[in-house]
């Protein structure tokens, strides 16, 4: 697996004789794993033509900010709101300058306005016109907006001078987009991660399962091990690939995923209980397929172990992380949870139309013992990585004040 799996790359492409180069890129993100779209200005299509990009991409080029069809298909927020990263490479010094202004004047300028996520630049231009005070103004002002400059590397220029300004390589740019993912956050932690449902059998063809693709726990998984963590997924029966970098256990039945949480706890950290899991089972599945001879037939069910709360109250170290699906008032539901599951985080996701289960997005309020912060619906893998900061966060500031008041102790 890639690098970028599963990471939802927007290619900007702006006016620049590198933009022949931009085809390459996007080939190579997606050798890494990644989705791409692609955003070009009008200079752009002066080199590059967007049937090529479009070919590489494998989806229609946006170009139109005011155009009622782009629009009405996938317009500027959409495609704000689509992104993980919005990569612009080239970046010729016009739309750097566009771009330090806070121009929305194009769909790329737009795009990027609009985008809460992290916008690189690949910069592109003669060595003069990268070293004018000017252009060097533009960048001093976007590095301090946070916006990630990827070169220009050094060397013969297609103008025939030599100096700054060559756009970096598609595969140097890979490497340097994938970086952006990797906080480093949950460095040196082992993280243990519950997805899916699970399978409770009431003879070998039936049983009794939950509504769950696995997707939100799979991106939980993969955010961790972006994060630096060792991360070990026990996953009920999903449709879903392993994630890349994570050492997943499928399981079926919800006593099965306890054991395999138990037998994989020894030096965890964190456990994130992201399975929605059955919470009956019936005692003793019949062997053979029971016929349907009767006119009623009544299964008697047994409570499945809670696995979130049995590591909650046998591991009180483990920083403990609680799902919750609620169609209505989620903060009470889950602070609610929070107590009587002895958890630290609760992460209360809205189920309704569009959100939750098989849906691509979500929205999450995770609350804790102190406070409530919501994190708007966003696609599930964006909404992972948020998720896994906030953990992160509290995991850190949670084990400062334990060895604080260790030390006062001692
Ligand atoms: O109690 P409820 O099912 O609403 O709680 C949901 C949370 O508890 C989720 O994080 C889920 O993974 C976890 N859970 C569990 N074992 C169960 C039931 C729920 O780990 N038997």
């Amino acid at each position: 697996m890639g690098t970028l799996t599963n990471k939802r790359v927007l290619v900007g492409v702006t006016g620049g004789i590198a933009a022949y180069k931009t085809a390459d890129l996007i080939r190579r993100l997606r050798d890494a794993g990644a989705e791409t779209r692609v955003v070009m200005t009008a200079g752009a299509a002066e080199f590059i033509t967007p049937l090529t990009l479009q070919a590489v991409s494998g989806h229609p080029v946006h170009e139109q900010l005011l155009d009622t069809e782009a629009e009405a298909g996938m317009g500027h927020i959409d495609l704000a709101r689509w992104a993980d990263v919005i990569v612009v490479a080239p970046a010729s010094a016009n739309f750097l300058a566009r771009l330090a202004q806070g121009r929305a004047d194009d769909l790329l300028t737009t795009v990027c306005l609009a985008a809460a996520v992290p916008v690189a630049v690949a910069p592109a231009m003669n060595q003069q016109m990268w070293a004018n005070a000017a252009t060097q103004n533009n960048m001093r002002t976007l590095r301090a907006r946070k916006i990630h400059v990827l070169g220009p590397a050094e060397g013969e220029q297609a103008c025939g001078e030599i100096g700054p300004g060559r756009m970096l390589e598609p595969l140097e740019l890979v490497a340097r987009v994938s970086e952006l993912f990797a906080t480093g956050e949950l460095e040196g932690l082992k993280v243990v991660v519950t997805a899916g449902p699970t399978w409770e059998a009431i003879d070998p063809v039936r049983g009794i399962t939950n509504r769950s693709s696995g997707k939100m726990g799979y991106a939980v998984a993969a955010a961790a091990a972006e994060a630096g963590a060792r991360v070990v997924l026990v996953s009920g029966p999903t449709a879903l690939p392993d994630p890349p970098r994570v050492q997943t256990v499928r399981v079926v039945s919800a006593q099965d995923m306890y054991d395999a949480v138990h037998s994989h706890l020894e030096g965890a950290h964190i456990f994130i209980g992201v399975a929605a899991v059955a919470d009956y089972r019936v005692e003793q599945a019949a062997p053979g397929k029971i016929k349907k001879t009767a006119d009623r037939l009544t299964l008697e069910l047994v409570r499945n172990p809670d696995i979130l709360a049995a590591v909650a109250h046998r591991r009180p170290h483990i920083y403990c992380v609680g799902f919750a699906a609620e169609t209505d008032d989620p903060e009470a539901n889950a602070r609610a949870k929070l107590a009587s599951k002895g958890i630290d985080l609760v992460a209360a996701n809205r189920v309704g139309p569009g959100l939750g289960f098989e849906a691509d997005d979500n929205e999450l309020l995770l609350v804790d013992r102190d406070k409530s912060k919501r994190l708007a619906r966003a696609p599930k893998s964006s909404l992972a990585r948020a998720l896994i900061h906030e953990v992160a966060v509290r995991y850190h500031a949670e084990s400062r004040a334990q060895d604080s008041r260790q030390a006062s102790r001692n």
